[in-house]
């Protein structure tokens, strides 16, 4: 075994975006691509030099070969021990639990979380710092700096490690231990929840139906569901991990869960159908013939939350992010506790989550966690729903509708629109910026806006301010558009348009969201000039 000095040149492009580094699998599979980057993490956190990385990934295409460089340049760059799970396999949350556990530097996770996989698909990775969270802009910044400076990486050229059993080597001089990927995750589950309770309304004959999408959500729903809760055998569906998610989209949403929605259907239906993404981390909420709202659920477990054990105790506040319905804000508001608005993207909950200001944080695009790991988690929300299932004896729907009936309904929908022209992109967002000091006052139809800004958020914990996050334009009335451009796509430019309607009265929380959010969608399309500047009429997916 020896080191080498590997020599290599920049690529352009190799900049994080809302959660690491994503990019077709073709562009991560050319020599050198996937080194450089790993090495510029390397180069960007010195402590990692004689200490200790946690590393896995989502079990996608090109994670195996991955997994294998990344021990040998972790092995070269003087890292005193790898926790590796076996097979390479690690949920994000598991990861940010593992890391947090063990007293890591840091970890490395391999995901390009919801994005499909396979050959033709997309690859990540992200750093997550030694709070098992990912890591700061200021890390990411540098490690994009190093990516665009670095001419050679260090590796070893030792053969391949053998991942599947667990067990201990040395790699160099670097200690590797292939780690239990479900263990140490489903011990911390137990931490939180009431598991006799939830055993009990599972031995009562209550039913889950969980989509794990053929992803890595199913090692740890199956143990954790069907071994630990003893819900039936063949509760957790499409549970072994492929590499190519069985040609889906690993997305928990209504446009790529669909098979999960029919289940949830009629009167034979779960009791709690649920699904997770790619890597663990989102979570979709499902009752009998009913869907739940990520926004409404963010605001249902901080309003329940002290049904739960490991909660008890109370909620420091609750954070949210700038696009997400200010459901939360209402339950902030009667309970008395704190309410955050962030930016896009988990990250900017960690400094929130350490110091103790948020216990529960969520995001309207199926994500939700609390201070137990600095990722979101899937697994946990979909616990923390059966927990209040079996606390409060009631449906999903019961649950839903008490909460619209005493808090008012946050009509909710999130309109994208896929694979457009960056440029015409760029162009639509520099138009509505423009716009915004004329905005306030103008009317459009029957709706005036009220306020008109470009979200800039100020870290309450570290100062840094975080700029052009977002355009949003208030109505008068309580209503809401907010746009934006994705930060985690590989092709093209995806615009969202967020839509959030307040209806306080309870004898209108039937009326159907689209047909709720009609006027807005009419608003929003005119004042961004959607079809004139993106020859799209409609959005491509509706969620
Ligand atoms: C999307 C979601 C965002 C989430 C991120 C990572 O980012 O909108 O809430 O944190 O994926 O899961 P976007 O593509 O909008 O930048
Ligand atoms: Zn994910």
């Amino acid at each position: 075994m020896a080191i080498l000095n590997q020599p290599t040149q920049p690529f352009a492009g190799q900049k994080p975006g809302t959660s690491g580094l994503r990019k077709k699998v073709g562009v991560f599979q050319q020599p050198h691509y996937l080194e450089n980057f790993v090495q510029a993490i390397f180069d960007a956190v010195p402590e990692l030099a004689g200490g200790v990385l946690v590393a896995g990934g989502d079990g996608r295409f090109h994670n195996r070969a991955a997994i294998q460089t990344i021990l040998k340049m972790a092995a070269a760059n003087g890292v005193a021990r790898v926790l590796v799970a076996q097979d390479g396999l690690l949920s994000t949350p598991a990861a940010s639990c593992v890391i947090r556990k063990h007293g890591a530097t840091g970890g490395i996770i391999l995901s390009a979380s919801h994005n499909p996989g396979g050959p033709d698909g997309d690859f990540g990775i992200k750093y997550n710092a030694a709070n098992g969270g990912p890591a700061a802009e200021k890390i990411t910044d540098a490690i994009y700096a190093r990516t665009q400076s670095l001419n050679e990486y260090r590796i070893s050229n030792s053969a391949d490690l053998p991942l599947g059993e667990l067990g201990s080597f040395t790699l160099e001089s670097m200690a590797v231990e292939v780690i239990d990927p479900v263990a140490d995750y489903a011990e911390l589950m137990q931490q939180i929840f009431d598991f006799g309770l939830i055993r009990a309304w599972f031995a009562a004959g209550h039913r889950i139906h969980f989509d794990a999408m053929s992803a890595i959500s199913g090692p740890y729903a199956k143990h954790i569901l069907e071994d630990l809760l003893g819900a039936a055998p063949g509760s957790v569906v499409n549970a072994v991990p492929l590499e190519d998610f069985g040609g889906h989209h690993p997305d928990p949403n209504p446009a790529h869960a669909g098979d999960l929605i029919r289940a949830m259907s009629g009167p034979d239906a779960a009791d709690l159908g649920a699904a997770s993404d790619g890597d663990a981390d989102r979570n979709m909420i499902v009752g009998r013939d009913f869907l739940v709202s990520p926004s409404d659920s963010l605001a249902i477990m901080t309003a329940q939350a002290m049904r739960i054990p490991g909660y008890r105790s109370g909620i420091a506040g609750v954070a949210r992010s700038m696009p997400t319905s200010r459901a939360a804000d209402a339950v902030a508001k009667d309970l008395g506790i704190a309410c955050f608005e962030t930016p896009t993207g988990w990250k900017f909950f960690g400094n929130l989550l350490d110091a103790g200001l948020a216990t529960l944080c969520g995001e309207e695009s199926y994500g939700s966690g609390s201070n137990h790991v600095r990722e979101k988690d899937g697994v946990w929300a979909v616990l923390f729903w059966l927990n209040l299932l079996a606390a409060t004896g009631q449906s999903v729907e019961e649950i839903v509708r008490a909460h619209w009936a005493k808090y008012g309904r946050h009509y909710y929908s999130r309109h994208d629109y896929e694979g457009i022209d960056c440029d015409a992109a760029n162009g639509l967002m520099a138009h509505l910026r423009a716009a915004l000091p004329g905005l306030p006052g103008k009317a459009f139809g029957r709706l005036v806006v009220a306020r008109a800004d470009d979200f800039a958020y100020d870290d309450p914990v570290d100062g840094s301010r975080t700029s052009a996050q977002g355009v949003r334009i208030e109505l008068e009335g309580d209503s809401r558009v907010v746009f934006r451009l994705s930060g985690t796509g590989t092709e093209g430019a995806t615009l969202r348009v967020y839509l959030e309607a307040f209806e306080a009265d309870p004898a209108q929380h039937a009326v159907p969201v689209q047909e709720k959010l009609a006027e807005l969608i009419v608003l929003a399309k005119e004042v961004a000039g959607i079809a004139g500047r993106t020859g799209r009429s409609e959005p491509s997916v509706i969620a």
